[in-house]
């Protein structure tokens, strides 16, 4: 039995382009579609929580393509890690991070998706950035696609909804594993696929007021990107033999609210259409027999090609990620009370404490999930995303002493270390927002997940300053003791 985290364990941290990088124009890159999500830095704390604030629309559309502001625009400015990229890589050295995942942008790559030539610009951006990694001992772990796909393909095509796009993903993803591939460790085709359902806009670029806004066009769109995932994992397998490619889901973990069958049987259809239909398909290589009843009862039809099946039959998954926010319960009681969580409302569990945006903090359930997944697939596992959004208040000093994120990161970190002594194949650990990014669902800065403070306001005013928080000092002492030293 292990007693604790291998000794080559991937402690780390993750962010994405589009709430990071910023430059929006530079480089030569493209429109992408989160570069079109308005926020209002005067709503209230209520307001940005409203899902049509959230979530585009044709009227917020047609403003945005209208304009170059950047303040009610913040995936444009992100946290500029465009420029500062090399000063944040000597921080991220500085505290000891083994792994850094973050995501490419498609649009610095093919500005519109189609180009014939891809743009030398952008793959030169991402080598530096990632030699930059290797030159300083941290592994590399690059999503090639996180919510921002470029905005001329959704124009032009109708984004996922056609099978061109497909076409245009496969040539993209061969660009990066041929011109990228020497500097990458790990990759991930989609970044939580399960997104295309529970925010279709991020996830498959469909507008709250599409008139196709329905389940049909949905699933299409998510086999679309079954196809895709398919077709890269087959490149990266052919072009990098020895590289690992994995497939990644938000992981809704689902208690039954009781022991009443009813509830236990709600829980078993939450967890399959939430969270196993899209792990099953990527990993064990098939369509799953219960999602057939879910298509009857909701009248969806998939339009699959001839070698559609063989394709996803044969080009399977070599691990499996998740993020892990918070747990939910299952009920099929009404009225049960409800809360907030990632991506999505779900019920609440009068047995954990919430964050001060609703969600449900539940360490256990990281233990939980990671046996669940290590069971269900018997493959490398890697915690792909789990941290705490919060406010944090800068002292006097310049200091920030955010001992409610150590407590949640020390509390998950030791749920982690049973899951490994519970036999879990565990390869890594990157801790989400490790840097303060801007938030993906409610568009503001103040809810920040970072070790790493970063001076910018919810308008993005500020210094763009970088400062150590007291979790930067306590996750670098966590690392150096590989995990043993957690007070
Ligand atoms: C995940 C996303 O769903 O949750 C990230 O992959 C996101 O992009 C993270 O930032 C936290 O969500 P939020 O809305 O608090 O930023």
């Amino acid at each position: 039995m292990k007693q604790g985290f291998d000794q080559d364990f991937l402690f780390g941290g993750a962010i994405c382009s589009s709430q990071a990088e910023g430059a929006y124009k530079e480089g030569g890159k493209g429109l992408d579609t989160q570069d079109l999500r308005y926020f209002d830095p005067a709503w209230t704390k209520d307001e940005r929580k409203l899902i049509p604030n959230r979530r585009l629309n044709h009227p917020k559309l047609e403003a945005a393509l209208q304009t170059d502001d950047t303040s009610h625009y913040p995936f444009r400015h992100g946290i500029d890690f465009y420029h500062r990229w090399e000063s944040d890589l000597d921080l991220f050295q500085e505290m000891g991070l083994r792994i850094f995942r973050t995501s490419v942008c498609w649009a610095r790559i093919y500005p519109h998706g189609d180009d014939e030539k891809p743009n030398e610009e952008g793959l030169k951006y991402y080598h530096d950035l990632f030699a930059g990694c290797q030159k300083r001992g941290i592994k590399v772990f690059v999503t090639m696609l996180h919510y921002n796909i470029p905005w001329h393909l959704v124009e032009k095509y109708g984004g996922w909804r056609s099978r061109e796009t497909v076409k245009f993903y496969e040539k993209y993803a061969r660009t990066l594993f041929a011109r990228l591939g020497d500097t990458v460790d790990y990759w991930l085709p989609f970044n939580e696929f399960n997104a295309g359902k529970f925010n279709p806009y991020n996830g498959v670029c469909i507008l709250d007021d599409d008139a196709d806004n329905t389940q049909d066009t949905i699933f299409q769109c998510l086999h679309h990107q079954f196809i895709a995932n398919a077709l890269a994992v087959k490149a990266c397998h052919e072009m990098l033999p020895g590289k690992m490619i994995g497939g990644m889901i938000a992981r809704f973990t689902s208690y039954p609210a009781t022991c009443k069958p009813e509830d236990v049987m709600q829980s078993i259809t939450d967890e399959q259409y939430s969270n196993w239909f899209y792990l099953d398909v990527m990993a064990r290589g098939k369509y799953p027999s219960y999602m057939e009843r879910f298509f009857d009862h909701s009248g969806v039809t998939i339009k699959m090609e001839p070698g559609d099946k063989e394709l996803i039959a044969e080009n399977t998954v070599d691990f499996v990620s998740f993020s892990y926010y918070f747990s939910q319960v299952s009920t099929t009681q009404n009225g049960w009370e409800k809360t907030e969580g990632n991506l999505i409302m779900s019920n609440k569990n009068p047995y954990l404490k919430s964050s001060e945006w609703g969600w449900q903090m539940d360490p256990i359930g990281l233990r939980v999930t990671l046996n669940q997944v290590y069971d269900r697939y018997q493959l490398p596992v890697f915690v792909a995303e789990n941290g705490l959004g919060a406010i944090d208040h800068v002292e006097a000093d310049g200091s920030i002493h955010d001992s409610y994120r150590i407590e949640y990161l020390r509390e998950h970190i030791k749920q982690m270390k049973e899951a490994v002594k519970d036999g879990v194949e565990l390869l890594g650990y990157t801790m989400w927002g490790f840097i303060d990014v801007v938030s993906c669902g409610s568009m503001e800065m103040s809810k920040r997940y970072g070790v790493i403070y970063v001076d910018q306001d919810d308008a993005g005013n500020g210094t763009l300053e970088r400062s150590r928080k007291d979790s930067f000092y306590w996750y670098q002492k966590c690392i150096a003791s590989n995990g043993e030293d957690l007070a």
